[in-house]
């Protein structure tokens, strides 16, 4: 069983959806949503299917990360999930969980990503930009925002769409499919991140980024 930490600032979505697949109920167990919002929504999932959350409360202004490294070690977490966590990871925690840390992005990285790149930001962003296709990235963690290597894309068509918002949508429906299937993945050792300088990662469904604009 993997056990991982999900990370949430908002919704939650993308944490119900992992919650809710049939395919990771013997596979993955969410022993923790962590958030940097103390009424986030997605606590209350948490709080739906009996999961235990974790506030980061701040003292001295700041997050103290390395009492949260101690806890996560203490209830053995083995992968870090980020669902629309929207503060920057810190290098000592990415040390610690080394490639065992994953965001999923609601764009074709390395398109549309970076700082300010979140939320309907990116879906504007898209839209305005014509593209004939957006979609959603799962990528490792690093100490750039969206920069870490891309372990998996899915795209789709947005050509018949008139807005950012629908856009949203159409990607979050992605988003939702795309996440359980990367932890599928992990959680089967399919994927593999630890000789990730050799680039022994398995990519699922990588989309060609060539020819993204509408004509
Ligand atoms: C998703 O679009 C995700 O790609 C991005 O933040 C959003 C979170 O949505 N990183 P939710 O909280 O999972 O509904």
């Amino acid at each position: 069983m993997l056990r991982i930490a999900v990370f949430v600032s908002g919704r939650g979505s993308n944490l119900r959806a992992i919650l809710d697949s049939p395919k990771l109920k013997d596979l993955v167990t969410v022993e923790v949503v962590i958030s940097d919002k103390v009424n986030c929504p997605a606590f209350e999932i948490a709080e739906e299917f009996s999961i235990d959350t974790y506030y980061l409360s701040r003292k001295e202004g700041s997050i103290q990360y390395s009492d949260l490294i101690k806890y996560l070690r203490s209830i053995d977490i083995g992968f870090i999930v980020l669902a629309g966590f929207l503060k920057m990871i810190p290098a000592e925690l990415i040390q610690v969980f080394k490639n065992r840390i994953i965001n999923i992005h609601p764009a074709l990285l390395p398109s549309f990503g970076g700082k300010g790149m979140y939320g309907m930001n990116v879906h504007r962003a898209v839209f305005n930009s014509s593209a004939a296709f957006s979609g959603a990235t799962v990528h490792l963690v690093n100490e750039v925002y969206d920069a870490g290597e891309i372990i998996a894309q899915r795209s789709v068509d947005i050509t018949d769409l008139n807005s950012a918002e629908q856009i949203a949508e159409r990607v979050l429906k992605l988003e939702h499919e795309l996440l359980p299937d990367v932890l599928e993945q992990i959680a089967l050792k399919k994927i593999y991140f630890d000789n990730i300088e050799t680039k022994s990662i398995h990519l699922i469904d990588k989309t060609d980024l060539i020819s993204n604009v509408k004509k």
